[in-house]
């Protein structure tokens, strides 16, 4: 019912705005290339630049890698022509410190999230201006279409009178923006929510402040602690580092959107050996280059549990394999929460159903870069292994189930995507409906869009099958919709 009436409203278009924006895109989505069915070699430009690390000050004596002669661009790799950021000096000061080389997953943790000067830290990264585009900065409609999954679920939790609305990594905030302004009329709902983000980012903390249209709540007494309201839907807002940090005792509807591909991944190589961790090293005080560790490193055990889920016919074919540690720890931490809260999680990302081979990827200003040219410049994104959050979700209880993953596509559309976007255009201008039109294609279409008039470059790529959705739900809730 409540999606039939969200469906059919049709309100003031911030889609305009922001699908402007997208459309003057020239490589406007994460795009990742469908390579993983070749299982040794990468198209990204990096991927092979791997050798061997039999001692860490000598030269390298082995090298694995096929063909490393076009791969390796001194302009754009080097960093003996660029000023050194904080970030690459920290990088280096922690390799020469430990003597020896970091993982990947802490090279790109520190990338990512490094406190002073990690890519997301201290700006905006989103939109034409920004690196790269999401959903919720393509169209309202999936902010709108998240907030009618939210709603389901808390009428199949029974309306609770409280609940905790988690969101995990929440970008500019424009996801909850959306979820709230479609949820507003629907009072019961709202008034239950606390809603809570969880964002490492202090800049994004801000933005996503303003974008919510938040105000301190101002409270008679002293002690009382002072609340942020979002005045879009009158709920009160609260900001954590960390999900542990979210307070628990209620129901919890949790939403991460594209946050599990920016959770440090881990990489194997397959060598003589056997599995190798690939690490990240520099090389005579300038550059960086991917070694493979001498012997086992801690996150083999990670490795280990993740080839246990995996067929053998599976793991045999790869010669690279992707393991998220830290991915499969969150994982724990939802479906505990949901255990002994309540509830249930959406989990929407590109990703396999599978295990991950060799999908890390750096860009910059919407462009494919080198994953160890001038770190903290460019966004790190790996494939999101879904069928390993399945796994981690189900070994920690018993009393979450697991649904999904279905195409993004397959999501939105059983959702009502198709009647709201009916619904926004019967009240729009020509210039409105295109762009409506074109974010439609963007969230369900799959390859290029074939109405598509404008300049090649600006082309719309439909993310619909390559974007999986997934929920995680206490089984008391039953099956969530769309995933019956
Ligand atoms: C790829 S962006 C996605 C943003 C947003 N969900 C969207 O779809 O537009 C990843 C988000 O997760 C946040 N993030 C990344 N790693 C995090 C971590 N370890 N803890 C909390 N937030 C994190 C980033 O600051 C950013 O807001």
């Amino acid at each position: 019912m409540l999606r039939r009436v969200l469906l059919n409203e049709v309100s003031t278009c911030r889609h305009f705005l922001f699908n402007k924006a997208a459309t003057s895109l020239s490589f406007p989505l994460r795009r990742i290339n469908s390579f993983f069915s070749s299982s040794s070699q990468s198209e990204f430009p990096n991927a092979p630049f791997v050798e061997h690390l039999e001692n860490h000050n000598a030269q390298p004596t082995t090298t694995i890698s096929i063909d490393r002669s076009g791969l390796y661009n001194p302009d754009e790799h080097s960093h003996e022509s660029t000023l050194e950021s904080e970030l690459i000096k920290h990088l280096k000061g922690v390799i020469k410190f430990r003597g020896g080389p970091i993982t990947v997953a802490e090279y790109m943790e520190e990338v990512l999230t490094n406190p002073k000067a990690g890519f997301y830290i201290n700006r905006d990264v989103f939109g034409a201006e920004g690196d790269f585009i999401t959903s919720p900065e393509v169209s309202q409609m999936f902010g709108e279409m998240i907030g009618v999954w939210a709603m389901c679920l808390w009428e199949q939790m029974g309306q609770p009178k409280k609940v905790n609305l988690v969101e995990l990594g929440p970008g500019r905030g424009t996801l909850m923006a959306d979820l709230l302004r479609g949820a507003s009329k629907f009072k019961s709902f709202t008034e239950s929510l606390h809603i809570h983000m969880v964002e490492c980012s202090p800049v994004l903390q801000k933005l996503q402040y303003c974008n919510l249209k938040c105000v301190d709540e101002h409270t008679a007494g002293e002690g009382v602690e002072k609340r942020n309201i979002s005045t879009l839907a009158g709920v009160p807002i609260s900001w954590h580092a960390s999900l542990e940090q979210v307070p628990s005792g209620l129901p919890v509807i949790i939403i991460a959107h594209e946050f599990y591909d920016a959770l440090p991944i881990h990489q194997f190589q397959r060598a003589s050996r056997g599995w190798c961790e690939k690490m990240v090293d520099i090389v005579e005080d300038s550059t960086f280059r991917f070694v493979l560790s001498p012997q086992p490193t801690p996150a083999t055990l990670y490795l280990m549990k993740r080839c246990k889920w995996a067929a053998i016919e599976e793991i045999d074919k790869l010669n690279h394999i992707e393991v998220c540690a830290k991915g499969m720890d969150m994982t724990h931490t939802i479906a505990k929460r949901i255990s002994s809260d309540g509830g249930g999680a959406l989990i929407i990302d590109y990703g396999l159903n599978g295990v991950v081979s060799d999908s890390l990827q750096a860009i910059r200003k919407h462009k494919f870069v080198n994953i160890l040219d001038n770190p903290g410049s460019a966004d790190l994104s790996a494939y999101v292994d879904f069928a390993s959050i399945r796994h981690s979700a189900e070994e920690v209880s018993e009393d979450v189930c697991v649904h999904g993953p279905i195409t993004q596509s397959q999501f939105l559309g059983s959702l009502g995507i198709n009647f709201r976007v009916e619904a926004l255009l019967q009240n729009c201008t020509d210039e409105q409906a295109e762009s409506l039109r074109t974010g439609y294609w963007r969230l369900v279409g799959e390859g290029e869009a074939p109405f598509w008039e404008g300049p090649d470059e600006q082309v719309p790529i439909g993310m619909g099958t390559r974007y999986l959705a997934m929920a995680i739900v206490n089984k008391k809730q039953g099956v969530p919709v769309p995933f019956q």
